[in-house]
């Protein structure tokens, strides 16, 4: 390391070790660092240190005992599986998860001969015959894609303990500006890093932080076997991005507050979702479960429909359309055209996503910029 070019002088931000591996002065040096006698690493895919400074800040944040960042958040729940299921186990979870969460699930697991039970979260008697048939895991997500249902943590940490199941809780809509679910006694978190926690839109990254040693050896081993670490640059930038999270979320939160009330009174709208409003299904839970704020997600429903949302596109210069969330800047995404695009037509007409429906992920533009671009969209200025 070129220290002498440094004299007093030490760099604000942390180093990138872009190093794919680590160089030794002797064999009882590698033998050490392998037994974990002293702190090291060896080789990038097994750990380096851009991803432990991550898994630092992410442990504080939410609230755990350890972290392991992956390649993306669909990494994260992949090394889940991975590190926990064998064949003949059973897991269950929430019907109303990320799409590829549930391709994963009802479709990669059945090949190594897991089953996955899917249930609604509304519907009681149906989660606790689940929970009866000794499923190894329970996966939720704290706020669901695309109308923002609250699982009640609550209840579920409840009900997995007296069934000896692992409550594993996809954190990514709330992020832990909004809710910590190892708090209230789940076992593990997993997230997106792509999207609120990045902020940005210029890394895609995922972890998962737990709190039981045993999983975090059996999870670091399989992660490394299965090559899904995340890189060294992603790493550093989701780090800059968490140090501006809940600043973020704070005011994206308060944005999307108001910009959900204004929405619900304009022409052309037909419906809002965002459980901060009190027309919120989940919105007494929601006030219990999260920090005083409700998220920097809200959907609405154009009432002219698909035809709407493309005039509304199409007239846009601040909200563009990107199937993603969590950025900056303000940008939507149509569930009936990218998430739902394969869900079946019940399945859509059941959690109401119709093809008027816009998903919208506030940013950080003031609200007045917002309304505009509204008001233009809608072709009401
Ligand atoms: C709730 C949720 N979980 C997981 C993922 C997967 O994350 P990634 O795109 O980083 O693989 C997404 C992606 O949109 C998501 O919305």
């Amino acid at each position: 390391m070129p220290e002498e070019l440094f004299g007093p002088s030490r760099p604000l931000l942390p180093p990138i070790y872009n190093s794919a591996v680590y160089t030794f002065p002797d064999l009882d040096a590698l033998e050490a660092v392998y037994r974990r006698e002293v702190p090291g690493f060896i080789y990038a895919r097994d750990g380096h240190p851009n991803a432990e400074w991550l898994a630092a800040e992410l442990v504080r944040l939410e609230n755990g005992r350890w972290a392991i960042v992956t390649a993306s958040g669909m990494a994260a729940i992949a090394l889940t599986c991975a590190a926990t299921l064998q064949a003949g186990d059973l897991v269950v979870a929430s019907r109303r998860l990320y799409g590829r969460t549930l391709q994963l699930l009802t479709e990669e697991l059945p090949r190594w001969h897991i089953r996955t039970c899917l249930v609604d979260l509304d519907d009681e008697s149906a989660v606790v015959q689940a929970l009866a048939q000794r499923p190894k895991w329970f996966l939720v997500e704290t706020l669901s894609n695309p109308t923002l249902r609250v699982a009640n943590l609550f209840r579920l940490v409840r009900w997995c303990r007296q069934h000896d199941c692992r409550l594993i809780v996809d954190n990514t809509f709330a992020t832990p500006a909004l809710c910590r679910p190892l708090e209230l006694g789940a076992d593990l978190v997993v997230e997106s890093l792509t999207k609120m926690i990045g902020g940005h839109s210029q890394v895609t990254l995922g972890a998962v932080i737990g709190m039981e040693s045993d999983w975090h050896d059996r999870f670091r081993r399989t992660c490394s076997i299965w090559g899904w670490t995340g890189n060294a640059f992603d790493c550093w930038l989701a780090w800059q991005g968490l140090q501006t999270l809940t600043m973020r979320m704070q005011q994206a939160s308060a944005t999307a507050a108001r910009l959900a009330d204004w929405l619900a009174q304009l022409p052309g709208i037909s419906r809002v979702i965002y459980p901060g409003r009190t027309d919120h299904p989940d919105h007494v839970l929601a006030r219990e479960l999260f920090r005083e704020q409700y998220g920097n997600m809200l959907s609405v429903e154009l009432s002219g429909g698909r035809q709407a949302i493309n005039q509304f596109l199409r007239r846009q210069q601040v909200i563009v359309l990107a199937p993603s969330l969590g950025d900056v800047r303000t940008i939507c995404t149509h569930p009936d055209s990218t998430s739902h695009r394969y869900a079946p037509a019940e399945e859509k007409q059941r959690e109401g996503i119709t093809p008027g429906l816009l998903r919208i992920s506030v940013g950080l533009e003031p609200l007045e910029v917002l309304q505009q671009a509204f008001l233009r969209g809608l072709g009401l200025a």
